[in-house]
């Protein structure tokens, strides 16, 4: 359908206002309902009052995230909330100050940059392999557990490099995570704020926060004073000034950022893998596919950064497993000033919200969205997949900034136990999604990993 034809088409206030309270319980389904009954943009009042544009139409994603993102900054509560909590870094900023975090940043995620890492993740990689067949051989794990303890050393690893204790990292990544939680609560919630004051809710969350920081900003001191050999984020970040004034960023800047790359690294990354493996064991056939590849590709050679991204059919499954199942299945923009797309009325002040996951499952643009087939991203594939209908790692300026790195670490793991272990779900049950933040499995996923030599 042309899209230059669509109008949005708004939901009515008592339905919005109706379906509160499983917007709060798992918002996904009430976004699915709107969607299939509406179409790929609609119009609705979050809580009854907040007006707030909904869009799963790629041509409308690619307006608001990149022909015009400078009219779309992330929504105020979001930056708010994110705010209070993390301070003011790379993902909750906008305009210069953005720009100029950004263009830094960056420079730790180039592909020469990955290439300098890789060793030291494939030593974090046998160290979880080693647990991982423990884990395995006592019977079935939770695939999603696993992942967590993957990824959290993997990505730990990369930005702050070996010195940082696993007990400091794992304490920290805890913090982390009670703090997400209670972000999304006044986010989803934000009728309670007087009640997170009263309780104590506030005071006991900053007072976690503090102690985080503190851990941070200690270790922070503790390296610049001994750099010792690591070649990680953290090391970049601290040696590499600013192109216009050639000054370095503070201590506390640093902090910052460092805790803003974990937070946005850590659980998107362990929850594509999650997803990726779940997929998969419904969908044995491609298990044998991979192992192919990986042996065509890499033959007895060590894994290194070129032949990862060589692994065309193992991306394409994991390309296909991240439209299916989002770790991020929406993103949020406010509209500064009044605007107009196709017709569509976004006056300044009106949130419109990204919706990743309906994008991914557009019936407009995929045929049988709600099939697996990895097919789709074969680069053969005579159907050309518009560039915003799938949009995992976001698009625009504001794209995420650790694509490759996560790619990297996910097709790490995965090739390594693909490798390895034969696997299965242990009991056949499909696993439904529960979307907060991320898009996270409603339950544990528990599966049988069998060695295969
Ligand atoms: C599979 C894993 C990942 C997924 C699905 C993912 C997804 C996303 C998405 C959708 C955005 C855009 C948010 C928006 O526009 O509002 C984003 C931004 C970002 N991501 Fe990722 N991400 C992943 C892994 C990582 C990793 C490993 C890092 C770094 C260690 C990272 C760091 C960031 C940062 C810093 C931003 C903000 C960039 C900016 O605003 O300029 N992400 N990510």
């Amino acid at each position: 359908m042309d899209s230059k034809l669509k109008k949005t088409t708004k939901i009515s206030n008592l339905t919005s206002f109706l379906d509160t309270k499983e917007m709060v319980k798992n918002p996904i389904l009430v976004f699915e309902k709107y969607r299939k009954k509406i179409g790929q943009t609609f119009e609705f009042r979050f809580g009854g009052f907040r007006k707030t544009i909904v869009t799963s139409d790629p041509d409308f994603l690619k307006y608001v995230l990149k022909d015009n993102n400078d009219n779309y900054h992330k929504s105020h509560i979001q930056v708010k909330r994110f705010v209070e909590f993390q301070g003011v870094g790379l993902t909750n900023s906008h305009g210069d100050y953005w720009l100029r975090q950004r263009k830094l940043l960056s420079m730790g995620f180039t592909r020469s940059r990955l290439n300098e890492i890789l060793p030291t993740q494939l030593i974090v990689l046998k160290d979880f392999m080693k647990d991982f067949d423990m884990d395995v051989t006592n019977g079935p794990v939770d695939i999603h557990d696993q992942m967590v303890k993957f990824t959290l050393r993997s990505v730990g690893q990369s930005l702050f490099g070996s010195q940082l204790k696993r007990e400091e990292l794992e304490s920290f990544a805890l913090a982390i995570a009670e703090i997400q939680k209670f972000i999304v609560k006044k986010v989803v919630q934000p009728y309670l704020m007087p009640w997170y004051v009263i309780s104590g809710q506030n005071r006991k969350y900053q007072n976690i926060r503090k102690k985080a920081d503190q851990i941070i900003l200690a270790y922070v001191e503790k390296r610049r004073l001994d750099p010792g050999k690591e070649s990680d984020i953290l090391q970049l970040i601290l040696t590499t000034p600013y192109k216009d004034t050639g000054e370095f960023m503070t201590d506390e800047k640093v902090s910052v950022e460092i805790l803003q790359l974990l937070v946005a690294g850590n659980e998107t990354s362990t929850t594509a893998t999650t997803w990726a493996f779940y997929l998969l064991a419904k969908h044995p056939e491609h298990i044998s596919k991979i192992r192919e590849e990986i042996k065509q590709v890499f033959e007895d050679q060590e894994v290194n950064y070129e032949g990862l991204f060589k692994l065309k059919y193992t991306i394409s499954v994991l390309d296909e497993a991240m439209r299916i199942r989002p770790p991020f299945w929406m993103i949020d923009r406010q509209a500064l000033k009044d605007d107009e797309f196709n017709g569509i009325k976004i006056p300044a002040g009106s949130t419109v919200i990204p919706y990743i996951y309906g994008a991914h499952h557009n019936e407009e643009v995929w045929k049988n969205p709600e099939i697996f087939d990895p097919s789709r991203f074969d680069n053969e594939n005579p159907e050309k997949i518009h560039p915003f209908a799938h949009i995992p790692f976001g698009g625009g300026p504001r794209v995420c900034i650790g694509q490759n790195m996560a790619k990297m670490q996910i097709l790490l793991v995965m090739t390594s136990i693909i490798k390895q272990y034969d696997f299965e779900l242990s009991e056949k049950k499909n696993i439904d999604v529960h979307a907060m933040m991320l898009l996270k499995p409603d339950g544990p996923i528990e599966m049988n990993f069998k060695r295969i030599n």
